[in-house]
């Protein structure tokens, strides 16, 4: 079985990707902060390292490829991740999501790692007027957070084809699911079922109709491994791009009802001015994942809202 090593792994999306893999019998090492990923979140397993380093530190990143010669992918998900943090400090955003990836990038090539995948984001395309996006859509990012998405992926798939190392960056839509920060700027949904669930009242920036592509962690796992698979079985290395997410738009209104249904409440949103830069409508077009990775989204809204309040209600 192979040893992978995740990036971010403690993290929301990382410690699903860790539980599947673990699942599935290989041998895991998370490099992780703990930032805002948790022990907590990963399971007890003895084919499980943790490693508490920061992938801005080349040192650390180095020791821990040194401490672990053969790990063959990686999959990397730690990043500056909130918008605003990367408009108020665009170079910590960068320090992390550019030169983190570089160091990763580095001993990756460096112990002759197989296979690299990178977590990129819908925000390197910024505003678009035509949906769905699809891969080859124009990137035209409008916070440093999706310059500095776009800027990794490049050194990702640059660095894989100097040295031989297979890459996929894959650029997610709105992710969502059991474990989800509900602090302000994580994922929308987390912070509605939060509110909800707390009798509180959900603000809506607009008049809800704006849309997102809402896709549950646990598709967006299957489609990475579906390509580590894929990296695995080819001779030659390959190097793709591809947007994971689910290709239905939901506007953030319907959404609401579907927590409240579930929920069985009635909120009544408090609506209030558009904030700028706010994309109005989101949708990515999911036809590549779904043609060359024989993947496709399984949950749909309402089951994986169904699950995540599950799992709130257990870890209130
Ligand atoms: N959640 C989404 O909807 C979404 C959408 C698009 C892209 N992404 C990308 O997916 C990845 C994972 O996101 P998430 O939602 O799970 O976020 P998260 O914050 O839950 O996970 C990030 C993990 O990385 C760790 N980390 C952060 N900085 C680090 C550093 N310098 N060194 C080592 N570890 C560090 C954190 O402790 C955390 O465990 C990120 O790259 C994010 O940009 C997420």
């Amino acid at each position: 079985m192979d040893k992978v090593l995740i990036s971010g792994g403690a993290g929301f999306i990382g410690s699903h990707m860790t539980a599947a893999l673990l699942d599935a019998g290989h041998q895991v090492v998370v490099l992780d902060d703990l930032s805002t990923g948790k022990r907590s979140y990963l399971p007890k397993n003895e084919n499980l390292m943790l490693v508490v380093a920061d992938i801005r530190d080349p040192m650390s990143v180095r020791e821990t490829f040194g401490h672990h010669p053969d790990i063959e992918q990686v999959i990397h998900f730690a990043a500056q991740s909130n918008v605003s943090v990367s408009l108020a400090n665009p170079s910590d955003d960068a320090e992390t999501n550019i030169i983190g990836t570089i160091h990763l990038l580095e001993e990756a090539r460096r112990h002759d790692v197989k296979a690299f995948v990178y977590a990129s984001s819908a925000a390197v395309y910024g505003l678009k007027n035509e949906l769905p996006i699809a891969e080859n859509a124009e990137k035209t990012p409008t916070s440093p957070y999706g310059v500095s998405k776009l800027s990794a992926e490049h050194y990702v798939e640059a660095t894989g084809r100097l040295y031989g190392m297979s890459t996929g960056c894959f650029r997610f839509s709105n992710v969502f699911g059991p474990r989800q920060s509900a602090a302000p700027e994580s994922g929308v949904i987390s912070i509605f079922i939060h509110k909800l669930m707390n009798g509180e009242t959900p603000v809506v920036y607009g008049d809800g109709e704006q849309t997102r592509d809402f896709i549950y962690v646990d598709d967006l796992v299957s489609g990475l491994t579906a390509f580590l698979s894929q990296a695995k079985k080819h001779e030659e290395t390959i190097h793709s791009v591809y947007n994971l997410g689910t290709n239905i738009e939901t506007s953030i209104n319907k959404m609401i009802s579907v927590i409240d249904r579930v929920l069985a409440t009635s909120s009544v949103p408090s609506y209030r001015r558009a904030r700028s830069g706010d994309i109005p409508f989101s949708r990515l077009d999911n036809s590549k994942m779904i043609e060359e990775l024989a993947w496709e989204p399984l949950t749909d809204l309402e089951d994986g809202i169904r699950k995540t309040i599950a799992y709130y209600n257990k870890n209130a």
